[in-house]
């Protein structure tokens, strides 16, 4: 039975390689449309949680989960020759850069290799990890034919990016239009197929190249505006004027821009990452990208800048930044998850120390992270800790957090989010990064 007879049997064996934050939400909804999902990690933890239907992940129902691995519909293994079994595989391993700040693909190599040993005809194999444009068809291609099949025949490969964005309450795994492209046009029509029956709207386009470079378009778009804002914000504290009035005002336009807002750098395991593959991917055909290294050069500088407004914060104050105690109020990337991966609030954190002060945390979604050997822990929120501090620094805006509370209480806020932005008691204490370099008055 050829491989599009036996989708019309709902029989399809699914295997996804990698069960992160991608990897994991994919995993339940193909649950969901009752279709037989093997997950193969290399992490035994997550392997056995999950076998033991325990969810780790936030964008993922921990019911959904548990009822499809109580239905059999979802299991979990390290050992890679399932995949003699399976039609379809879906590859969401990560794609970090290494200390070169070049495409570090030993993750989707070393997934490749397990792949290649248990390649079978009609084999459908996508690639959700994003990368550089050519990864498909120049690297991955080459390793599966090793094994004496053809693409476009026998096996079919495809690249659709993952486009999940954590926390997002309306759009989710299912419902976030997919791309995909396949090496050969019966690549696109095999896991097209299949992706069909999952999620609610595919988007083919004409080669795996043109999915990839969708994907950087959309990461890269991000991270250039990212950098734009943050620049406006340093230009607005020069200029006496609140950056975040302007973008607010801006935004009424209800053609031709969109919002971005500034903030202490950018984090997550996407925006910081995706670029630097394009820009890895042009340099290697004599080609210099400018937006994007632009972009780069003042998003990582913004650590820097928000220590800057906690100097001159602490100035007016008449204090020095060196033998002060400051919090970071908020570790992860972004507000109200608990991923840290990239998190510019260790930049903060690690230019406050290097300067003398004595740093402590708090974080509602992050209990604690391991630092130089040890584990550092949130601390509470109580009036009298805030009460002891020199000043605390904003620098990711979880709803959960009483910034009035934070107000009243501390000596001095930096804020790199405009968190407080329309609080009471804010005179002479609060310094709003891009809020025009004043003193709340
Ligand atoms: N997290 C996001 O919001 C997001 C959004 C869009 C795209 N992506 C992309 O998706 C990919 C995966 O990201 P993620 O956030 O899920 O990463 P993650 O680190 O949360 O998950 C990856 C998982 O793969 C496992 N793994 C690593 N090597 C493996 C191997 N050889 N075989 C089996 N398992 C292996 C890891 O143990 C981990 O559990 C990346 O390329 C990323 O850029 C992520």
């Amino acid at each position: 039975m050829s491989f599009l007879e036996k989708l019309k049997t709902k029989n399809t064996q699914f295997c996804v390689i990698g069960l992160g934050y991608v990897g994991l939400p994919l995993a339940v909804e193909v649950a969901n449309v009752g279709i037989n999902v093997t997950g193969v990690e290399i992490d035994t933890k997550k392997v056995n949680m999950v076998n033991n239907g325990e969810n780790y992940i936030g964008d993922v129902k921990d019911e959904e989960l548990k009822k499809a691995v109580e239905k059999g519909l979802i299991t979990a293994t390290s050992d890679f020759s399932v995949i003699k079994d399976m039609d379809v595989v879906s590859i969401c391993v990560p794609t970090p850069l290494n200390k070169l700040k070049d495409p570090d693909m030993s993750f989707i190599t070393s997934a490749l290799d397990e792949i290649e040993k248990y390649l079978h005809k009609d084999l459908v194999i996508i690639l959700e990890s994003t990368t550089y444009p050519g990864t498909t068809r120049e690297y991955m291609l080459p390793i599966l034919e090793e094994s004496g099949l053809e693409c476009g025949k026998d096996f079919y490969l495809a690249f659709s990016p993952e486009r999940v964005d954590p926390g997002n309450p309306v759009y989710l795994t299912k419902n976030t239009p997919k791309v995909l492209g396949g090496v050969t046009p019966a690549c696109t029509e095999h896991s097209k197929a299949i992706y069909e029956q999952i999620f609610d709207e595919i988007v083919p386009v004409t080669s795996a190249e043109a999915a990839e470079m969708a994907k950087l378009l959309e990461n890269t778009f991000r991270m250039i505006n990212i950098g734009w804002v943050n620049e406006l914000a340093i230009m607005c504290d020069r200029l006496g004027v609140d950056a975040w009035e302007v973008i607010d005002a801006a935004a009424t336009k209800p053609f031709g821009f969109m919002k971005f807002y500034p903030g202490p750098g950018l984090g997550g395991h996407c925006i910081p990452i995706d670029p630097h593959y394009l820009s890895w991917k042009m340099k290697t055909l004599n080609y210099k990208t400018k937006f994007i290294d632009l972009a780069a050069e003042v998003n990582t500088s913004m650590p820097e800048y928000v220590v800057h407004t906690l100097m001159d914060g602490m100035n007016m104050h008449g204090k020095a930044l060196n033998g002060s105690n400051i919090m970071v109020l908020g570790m992860a990337y972004k507000n109200d998850i608990d991923d840290l991966r990239e998190s510019p609030a260790f930049d903060v954190y690690n230019l406050l120390e290097d300067r003398g002060a004595t740093v402590c945390y708090h974080d509602p979604y992050c209990p604690s992270f391991k630092r130089n050997g040890g584990m550092v822990e949130s601390v509470p929120l109580m009036a009298e800790l805030l009460h002891s501090l020199d000043a605390v620094v904003i620098t990711t805006a979880h709803k959960n957090i009483d910034y009035q509370f934070i107000v009243d209480n501390a000596k001095l806020v930096i804020d790199s989010r405009n968190a407080t932005s329309g609080l009471k008691n804010t005179e002479g204490k609060v310094l709003r990064m891009g809020g025009g370099r004043k003193l709340e008055d």
